[in-house]
């Protein structure tokens, strides 16, 4: 049979049901040979394998799927793998947000203490992928990864694994264009944008519908409203009450600095007091995923062994799988769409060094990504782009030389914490909650 060995790396996660299906969805365009899943824990991949597939036996029969935690006979041959590995999964997801807000920190996946926690963790099981990759998998293999926080794992492994092939990416920005489309009234494809930063730490400067300059347009409503329409309401992602009050939380951000329009993310950096203040740690972020994406994917699995009906389309929402499965597409056959990307600045940005981790539009081929030219930008972006790459830097060294040095200066250099005496506590905290996940840092 023709097509594609494909491969999801955190087969038991909550997002692999809807990813299948956007890949069923573009399966023909695509070309899928057979379908893997590969996790390390193999009750929670069995449990969310149910799910998966009666959405195959729903839409796709004839696609082969497999479900392993034998890494050769996962990548042995594999064309395509897309990583989503949660390390230490959502449990220390919560502590890490608990940490943080105990301190009076930001709380939070990606961002802030929690964010850097969670990549020291998943530096060294990424590399693991990769080495897996380069042993088993097809000598032009791609790894196209979704595994957080993006930033500081594409940095990691654009230092310990310079010649991989993996692409980082990150499905905000999308997200994001997807509220703008509801805004303007067009669809998602009629959007193009511009913008620079690092991941979940970006711009939009320029934003275009079917070619025509929408960016004035948009500032305007997103000042006073921030990424929320009347459109939107209906949006499964909007209907989630902290993601209504992140892309609502962008009008403040749009109205304090209006060159460009933000990431959702800069919430957490630049209001980090704001989010403290609506954070509750009895009820983090984290929490509420166990209680609600994740009991929805086992409530489901569970009905289905029973031999019940489960309304499957729950779990196709959302842009999240769209995105991934038209990188891989593109990179499969060279088709040169245009996306936003994290990849090494290379220039790219003209004035910030060339290690930087930028998050930049890029045409996706079969080599991977050609970045676009993105030129100078203004002394504060610059600023606060410089100080969050630092920081991230500083985090993956801290990893690799096993140095507390260099994650104390890291957890200083991060915006979301207000002094170095809170930087140390917070990390001597984190120190003892990763025991086993972290290097011993000297
Ligand atoms: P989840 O905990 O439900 O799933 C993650 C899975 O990864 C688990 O089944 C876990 O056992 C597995 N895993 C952990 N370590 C592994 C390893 N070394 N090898 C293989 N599998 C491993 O988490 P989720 O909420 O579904 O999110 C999955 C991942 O996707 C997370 O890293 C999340 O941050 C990320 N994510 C990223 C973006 C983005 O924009 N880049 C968007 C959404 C989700
Ligand atoms: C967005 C971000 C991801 C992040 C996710 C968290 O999609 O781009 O990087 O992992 O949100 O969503 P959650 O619902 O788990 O808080
Ligand atoms: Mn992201």
């Amino acid at each position: 049979m023709n097509g594609y060995k494909i491969v999801i790396c955190g087969g038991g996660s909550t997002y692999t049901a809807g990813i299948v299906k956007d890949l069923i969805d573009q399966k023909d365009e695509l070309g899928i040979r057979e379908l893997w899943l590969y996790d390390i824990d193999k009750e929670r991949q069995d449990t969310v394998a149910v799910v998966v597939k009666a959405v195959i036996d729903d839409l796709a029969p004839e696609i082969p799927l497999h479900v392993t935690v034998d890494p050769k006979e996962a990548f042995t041959d594999a064309n395509f793998v897309m990583a989503q590995m949660r390390v230490g999964g959502l449990k220390m997801r919560i502590q890490d947000e608990q940490i943080s807000l105990r301190h009076g920190v930001v709380g939070q996946e990606t961002c802030g203490a929690g964010g850097m926690a969670y990549g020291m963790r998943t530096i060294f099981p990424m590399c693991e992928l990769v080495d897996f990759c380069e042993e088993y998998a097809c000598k032009d293999y791609w790894i196209v990864n979704y595994s957080n926080p993006a930033a500081i794992v594409a940095k990691a492994m654009h230092k310990l694994r310079p010649n991989a092939r993996i692409l980082d990416i990150c499905d905000m920005p999308v997200e994001i264009e997807a509220r703008m489309a509801e805004i303007l009234g067009c669809e998602l494809s009629d959007i193009e944008v511009d913008y620079f930063g690092l991941n979940h730490f970006g711009w939009f400067t320029n934003v275009r519908c079917k070619g025509v300059d929408v960016t004035d347009k948009l500032k305007e409503h997103v000042r006073k409203f921030g990424y929320i329409s009347e459109a939107s309401l209906n949006d499964a992602l909007v209907k989630d009450p902290d993601w209504a009050h992140t892309f609502k939380n962008a009008a403040t951000i749009s109205t304090l600095f209006q060159d460009y329009l933000p990431n959702t993310y800069y919430q957490y950096y630049l209001l980090p007091d704001a989010c403290v203040e609506y954070m509750d740690i009895n009820n983090t972020r984290g929490m509420q995923v166990v209680n609600g994406r994740e009991k929805r994917i086992f409530d489901a699995s569970a009905a289905l062994k029973r031999g019940e009906k489960v309304d499957l389309t729950q779990f196709y929402v959302g842009v999240h799988g769209r995105f991934i499965v038209d990188v891989v597409k593109s990179l499969a056959h060279d088709l040169r769409h245009r996306q936003l990307v994290i990849v090494p600045n290379n220039g790219a940005i003209e004035n910030l060094s060339d290690d930087a981790t930028v998050e930049i539009p890029a045409y996706i081929t079969d080599r991977g990504a050609e970045p676009v030219r993105v030129g100078k930008i203004p002394r504060f972006y610059k600023g606060l782009i410089e100080q969050q790459d630092a920081c991230e830097g500083l985090v993956v060294e801290a990893v690799i030389e096993g140095s507390y040095q260099k994650a104390l200066e890291a957890f200083t250099l991060n915006r979301t914490i207000p002094s170095a005496r809170v930087a140390k506590e917070v990390l001597d905290d984190m120190i003892e909650a990763n025991k086993g996940y972290w290097p011993e840092l000297k």
